[in-house]
């Protein structure tokens, strides 16, 4: 595929906007308009959701545009008519979900199979709901992650307030870890989030299949539930139990049913990541104890937590709390620059809201 189309797919996949349409005169050629009826616009044209629209319609003017005047070149019948029979309007589109694919940063020229997450890509603000969409926090540490692969390859990773599912599915698909368990403490987004696992079944290929737990910051069950069960991977069925919880749902409802192998309480986390998690004033107190009692169940656990600085008084006081005396976490931010949106080649997004990754460790107190 050309270079320009290639770009193109991958950013109209992830549905950024706008996705870098190449010029008309790239479009107009026939094989390249097959492409785009076979890879871009192959769904039925009552599938579409607003954003789809606008690109296709912006794509068929293009190609208008550049064969004016031209009578032995046309505009495909196939996107014609897809133009044609597009819905007018999709007043709910904003909180439909739509499926979204995201592929690791690597060269336009590599032919990587994307991780796909169905998510309310619109969905903004704070709420329950926050957890229906991937948030750019997400998409810049997997790219770090991405960059410093061993800090994952191998490791049993824990992740806190896992939304939608993506930052676990793509450790899984892309970077070998030994063990993922994604949690979260709504239950509208853990089924998401359970569904999004099982939609990407086919990536877990030599890696476990990620686990999906609850945990909701504070709640002393959960939290005992996680530290016990620690990164122990999925059983495959019911196996032996001692009172432990796994999630899981069936058409919908969940579930849950017993899972622990005895070998699990052996096993500590090496690695705890979180993205987008510190915006609520009222969580933040209880999502650093959390991080603290899961790193004092482990010292040697790294914690990766990506946040974005919508408000500083509200980071700051997660950040005081994390290395104030009873949580005792040390904590440094990260160094990782992220090239421009138009130098990026995967897990696009804008630079323009900062973002900070900070590690954190458990400090235990100097005993004099
Ligand atoms: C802004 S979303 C980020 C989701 C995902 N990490 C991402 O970056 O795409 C915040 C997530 O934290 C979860 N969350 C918020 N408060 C929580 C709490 N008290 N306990 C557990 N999860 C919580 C939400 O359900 C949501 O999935």
């Amino acid at each position: 595929m050309d270079q320009s189309l290639a770009e193109f797919y991958r950013k109209y996949s992830q549905q950024i906007d706008p996705p870098g349409i190449p010029s008309g005169s790239v479009l107009r050629h026939p094989d390249v308009q097959l492409t785009l009826e076979r890879r871009f616009f192959n769904q039925p044209a009552s599938e579409y959701s607003a954003y789809q629209a606008k690109i296709l319609r912006a794509v068929v003017e293009r190609i208008q545009q550049a064969i004016e005047g031209n009578d032995e070149e046309e505009v495909s019948d196939h996107l014609m008519t897809l133009l044609a029979t597009l819905p007018h309007s999709r007043p709910t589109v904003d909180l439909s979900k739509t499926l979204v694919s995201y592929v690791p940063p690597v060269g336009f020229d590599a032919d990587i199979d994307p991780i796909e997450i169905l998510e309310a890509k619109k969905i903004i603000g704070s709420g329950p709901n926050t957890g229906l969409r991937t948030w750019e926090a997400a998409l810049r540490l997997a790219s770090y992650l991405h960059s410093q692969p061993e800090l994952i390859r191998g490791k049993r990773v824990l992740e806190l307030g896992a939304g939608t599912g993506f930052l676990s599915i793509f450790c899984a698909a892309y970077l070998q870890p030994e063990t993922v368990t994604a949690t979260d403490g709504h239950e509208d987004v853990l089924v998401s989030l359970e569904e999004n696992v099982e939609r990407n079944s086919h990536h877990y290929q030599g890696t476990s299949h990620p686990t999906v737990q609850r945990l909701y910051w504070g709640d002393e069950d959960d939290l005992s539930r996680i530290i016990r069960r620690r990164g122990d991977a999925t059983q495959p069925g019911p196996s032996a139990s001692d009172g432990i919880d796994e999630l899981s749902t069936t058409q919908g409802q969940m579930n849950y049913k017993n899972q622990l192998s005895p070998s699990s309480t052996e096993r500590p986390y090496d690695i705890i990541i979180g993205a987008d998690i510190t915006y609520e004033p009222e969580a933040c107190k209880a999502l650093a104890e959390t991080l603290s009692r899961l790193a004092k169940a482990n010292p040697y656990t790294d914690i990766l937590i990506s946040a974005t600085q919508r408000n500083l008084q509200t980071l700051s006081g997660f950040l005081d709390e994390c290395h104030g005396p009873d949580c005792g976490l040390r904590v440094e931010v990260v160094k990782y620059d992220v090239p421009p949106l138009n130098k990026q080649t995967g897990l696009f997004h804008n630079i323009v809201s900062p973002i900070q990754i900070f590690a954190m460790r458990y400090s235990p107190p100097e005993i004099s």
